[in-house]
């Protein structure tokens, strides 16, 4: 698009550029240059223009364009296609639609907003606007339905790894996908399959991330990056690099198979060798969690020295 060019010109010059300059370099007249900067400053663009200089820009908004995300990623599968929305009910509903239209493995479907922002086990998930990350992927990975969750385990741990590149801060993962910062929730995941028994057409990762939220409009039970870092993070920076994580763990996946992932997913975990509660299909089950399985389920042992595998619940961690 002719005005992401002129943003992109824009940026790598220090100083203030001529709208002759521009007008010639993109062969185009100095009205329609005048049009396009004017959508670049609606957009949230800061350009200062003076006559007999020029224009300059001076500030680029904290927003999650699709533009700004595809600047610099260097991915080769995820979020080669991205689909960008101010506010939508659910990504989830979008990215699903996409799915079954065909949308290609990595497509991106990003909000600022969410009206309708849903969690595991039919909660919802609270999305303020222009605070956090919320996200779904397309993805269409050759496995079975049954090895879908290792999926979500990757989105875990890429997500920690992004949190550490940016901000330094550890993250860590209660079983199944719960990103937590001091036994506090920091994000969560949410995988929606389609898929016939034996085969897997495509999944969908949602992904919520609390970044900017303040402590006092948090819930006590959730906490942000802002919390724990004590300034505003950078969401676009945070976003690339998850992005950048998942396709390093989808390839690695798919090159080497689960058990790479299951091996990072044990080095972040926070609920292996814990006495835990777990409600799964409404019963409540309490031992001690030794393992995951190379499907990402929990193996549990229970006092009476039965070891079940649990593949969705809910987990309390006993002290
Ligand atoms: C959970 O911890 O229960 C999972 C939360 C997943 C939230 C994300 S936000 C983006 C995507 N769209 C949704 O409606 N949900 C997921």
């Amino acid at each position: 698009m002719m005005r992401d060019k002129i943003l992109d010109f824009l940026k790598k010059k220090e100083n203030y550029v001529s709208g002759e300059e521009l007008s010639h370099h993109f062969k185009i007249s100095r009205q329609a240059l005048w049009k396009h900067i004017q959508e670049l400053k609606e957009a949230g663009y800061e350009i200062l223009a003076v006559p007999h200089l020029g224009y300059k820009l001076v500030s680029i908004p904290d927003r999650l364009f699709s533009a700004e995300i595809s600047r610099g990623l260097n991915t080769k599968v995820i979020g080669k296609k991205i689909y960008y929305f101010e506010s939508v009910s659910s990504t989830m509903d979008i990215a699903v639609k996409l799915g079954m239209e065909g949308s290609p493995d990595g497509t991106l479907v990003i909000s600022e907003t969410q009206t309708k922002g849903r969690g595991r086990l039919g909660r919802s998930w609270l999305s303020p606007k222009y605070k956090g990350v919320y996200l779904s992927l397309i993805l269409r990975p050759k496995i079975l339905p049954a090895q879908a969750p290792i999926i979500t385990l990757l989105a875990a741990v890429s997500i920690c790894e992004a949190i550490k590149r940016i901000t330094g801060l550890e993250a860590k993962i209660k079983w199944p996908n719960d990103i937590l910062m001091y036994q506090k929730k920091l994000g969560g995941i949410l995988t929606e399959l389609n898929a016939e028994t034996d085969e897997l057409r495509f999944a969908v990762i949602g992904l919520g991330l609390n970044v900017n939220n303040d402590k006092k409009a948090l819930l006590t039970s959730a906490t942000s990056l802002k919390e724990q870092k004590k300034e505003n993070i950078n969401r676009l920076d945070l976003l690339q690099e998850i992005l950048r994580r998942i396709e390093a763990n989808y390839l690695l996946f798919q090159g080497k198979g689960p058990q790479p992932i299951i091996e990072q997913w044990r080095e972040y975990n926070i609920t292996l060798g814990r006495r835990v509660k777990v409600i799964s299909h409404k019963e409540l089950r309490e031992g001690e969690a030794i393992d995951i399985d190379i499907d990402g389920g929990l193996l549990l042992r229970q006092d009476s020295g039965l070891t079940e595998k649990i593949m969705a619940g809910d987990v309390a961690h006993c002290r």
